[in-house]
């Protein structure tokens, strides 16, 4: 969705309003120079002052980082940690214990408020729960939850007793959830009967009795299932168990499990450039930290703030803006179960009217779509609503246009809130480059620059760094304490993917593309360099939607691209050909949709092919390699003015130019 010509022509600048700087947990850009300054003196100094000030250590750390065995870096290994520890417990001993930690709103608009006391019993509970079904240190539990205080509970839960979580998003099917049971190893799946949302009931329980009887999922012993519904499910006596019975007479007491620094806390799938998903694992101190100092800088935290992160807690945003990094902070938070647009599209806006929101986190994706139902409808546009509370807005996931920028600046913070454009990754934990909002000066589609202690930087092919102004590959030069370990199961692909030796085997890979502004040195994202798309803010791998296509019988050949969406930011094309001969008219558009179908079957609804192409063959090259370069152009609608000598069979253009 790169369009780097507006991008590069963006000279509008937007300061923090004076008020904001001057209450804000970094105030001023003298303020923020100052913390890089600190961390380019004292790298490990920097870190390990940050770590001992914002965290509560059962055994203090002494080592700071250590590379010995790089690019498997350890922070802070010798201390003892509990994150559920220092999200609960440290909040009922700082005055906090009667506050509310989260106003969770259910997708037909019934409130609930839960205070960090309540949280912490509800956790120990949990905590116990899992111990007595003999869950214990170390052991993997997958999460399939809806957005509820359940879900958060559970993850917390998990972080108690030494767990280590892995959530996977309500959206994916049987399959992808089997095949990450399995490759995690876990022993329980916590779900629930169903998930609410827009007004419909979507089964959870009976995938996750899809996904075990494809087999193979030999650890595990137990399906803890959250009443969320209340309709007929079906059960398998001795591995089954509600959660009301495993937490009925729990004891309100769960002494934290101490774990190492480095103990993983989760392990989250997220697509890569090969058909299989990669287990980030992320460890418990310094992904914490960085939670806790993101919370403070990028989202300027205050005791009274009514902070609301849209995500759901199956994807990372939700990992660390919602059920950890929140908490750790004390703050208070809304959980949604719902989806924006209903009742109708004016759902957000409503929630932050009668919520008095003051902290707004949402996506580019989401902000377009409502963009356009505020146009077609003046009764949901955001003027009907009194949006005064909000003081920040964020923004996440993917490159968020200028226009939707100033969108979101005018209707939504009415020209005085400050917008945090935070580029991150599931791998880096939390924010890695973005305004903090008492000090940068905001420009729309630009992210502007790293967090202080994050040493990002634009390289070419070779690693060599290039100058401001010149796009390249964006890496990250020294280790931080919230990044990705490794790949759960493979530390091999761990290497390849992020430390590849062609740039020397110590700097971490985004995997992204970017461009510095010549004078401001702002960061601006031009998108995925591998074969990763991002549809609504969800990655993607072109592979893993292949791989899903083939393994249709009767589909010969796949190859599947991006093409920009206005809406979703990208979107998947896919070009087929079939064991048969190539369908057209009504017979094409039956086998689409049944290709459409099976891909939601195979990864989830969200993987499903906007578009489907079928012809003889794919273009390409005479030693048989797919030219997708050329398949980008077709996806997109324009003609081919590109260099096609190396291309074998060009008659097969024309076949791929029109979509099903
Ligand atoms: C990819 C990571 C970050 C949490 C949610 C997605 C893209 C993310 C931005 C942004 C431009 C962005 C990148 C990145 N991305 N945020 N502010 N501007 N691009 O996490 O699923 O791991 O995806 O999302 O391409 O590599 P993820």
């Amino acid at each position: 969705m790169a369009d780097i010509q507006t991008f590069k022509q963006e000279n509008r600048v937007f300061a923090p309003p004076a008020e904001f700087v001057k209450n804000a947990t970094v105030s001023g850009m003298d303020a923020y120079n100052a913390l890089c300054a600190e961390a380019e003196r004292d790298y490990e100094g920097f870190w390990a002052r940050l770590a001992r000030e914002n965290l509560q250590w059962k055994k203090p750390f002494s080592k700071t980082l250590n590379e010995s065995n790089a690019p498997f870096y350890k922070w802070f290994e010798d201390g003892q940690i509990n994150v559920s520890y220092n999200c609960l417990d440290v909040n009922l001993e700082n005055g906090n214990a009667d506050k509310t930690a989260v106003i969770f709103e259910s997708d037909d608009a019934k409130v609930t408020r839960v205070t960090y006391r309540e949280l912490h019993k509800k956790v120990c509970h949990f905590a116990n729960g899992l111990k007595s079904l003999g869950v214990k240190k170390g052991d993997r539990v997958v999460i399939y939850m809806p957005m509820s205080v359940e879900g958060v509970a559970a993850m917390q839960a998990c972080a108690r007793i030494g767990a280590t979580h892995s959530v996977v998003f309500g959206g994916f099917s049987a399959k992808s959830l089997q095949e990450r049971v399995i490759d995690a190893g876990a022993v329980a799946v916590i779900t629930a009967d169903y998930q609410v949302r827009g007004g419909k009931q979507l089964p959870l329980k009976s995938i996750v009795d899809e996904a075990i009887a494809m087999g193979g999922c030999d650890t595990l012993k137990n399906v803890v299932v959250y009443k969320r519904a209340g309709a007929d499910i079906n059960w398998v006596e001795g591995r089954d168990l509600w959660l009301h019975d495993v937490v009925a007479n729990q004891s309100d007491i769960c002494e934290p499990e101490w774990v190492d620094a480095e103990h993983p806390l989760f392990i989250l799938y997220t697509s890569g450039s090969t058909g299989k998903p990669k287990g980030v694992q992320h460890a418990s101190g310094g992904y914490l930290l960085w939670a806790v100092l993101t919370m403070k800088w990028t989202f300027d935290i205050k005791p009274n703030d009514i902070y609301w992160c849209t995500a759901d807690i199956g994807w990372i945003t939700g990992h660390t803006y919602i059920a950890y990094g929140p908490l750790a902070v004390g703050a208070t938070q809304i959980v949604f179960e719902g989806v924006p647009t209903y009742p109708n599209a004016g759902r957000f806006w409503d929630m932050v009217q009668r919520h008095k929101a003051t902290i707004f986190y949402t996506a580019p994706t989401a902000i377009r779509s409502l963009i356009k139902a505020a146009d077609a409808d003046e009764k949901i546009h955001p003027k009907q609503y009194d949006l005064s509370s909000l003081r920040l807005l964020g923004s996440v996931g993917e490159p968020i246009n200028p226009e939707a920028w100033m969108w979101y600046y005018k209707n939504i913070g009415n020209e005085k809130c400050p917008i945090v454009d935070t580029f991150w990754q599931t791998e880096t934990g939390g924010h890695m480059i973005s305004p903090l909002p008492g000090a940068t000066l905001q420009v729309p589609g630009s992210c502007t620059l790293p967090l202080p202690g994050i040493t990002a930087a634009i390289v070419d092919e070779t690693g060599n760094d290039l100058p401001n102004g010149t796009g390249g590959i964006l890496v990250v030069k020294r280790p931080w304490p919230s990044m990705i370990r490794t790949i759960w199961n493979d530390p091999e692909r761990f290497k390849k993917s992020y430390f590849p030796e062609e740039f020397g085997g110590k700097v971490y890979l985004a995997g992204d593309g970017a461009i510095r502004n010549k004078d401001t040195g702002n960061f601006t994202i031009t998108g995925r360099i591998d074969d990763v798309l991002n549809v609504s803010g969800h990655r993607m791998g072109t592979m893993e939607i292949e791989s899903a296509l083939v393994a249709n019988p009767i589909v010969a050949e796949a190859a599947v691209v991006g093409k920009p969406d206005e809406t979703t930011g990208e979107s998947i094309c896919a070009f087929v050909v079939l064991k048969r001969p190539r369908p057209t008219g009504d017979e094409a558009k039956a086998i689409a949709k049944e290709l459409r179908d099976w891909v939601a079957k195979e990864i989830g609804p969200i993987a499903k092919p906007k578009e489907i192409r079928f012809g003889d063959n794919l273009p390409k090259t005479r030693s048989g390699k797919i030219m997708r370069r050329l398949l980008r152009v077709l996806a997109k609608g324009e003609d081919i003015t590109q260099d096609i000598s190396t291309l074998e069979n060009p008659a097969i253009l024309d076949q791929l130019k029109e979509a099903q």
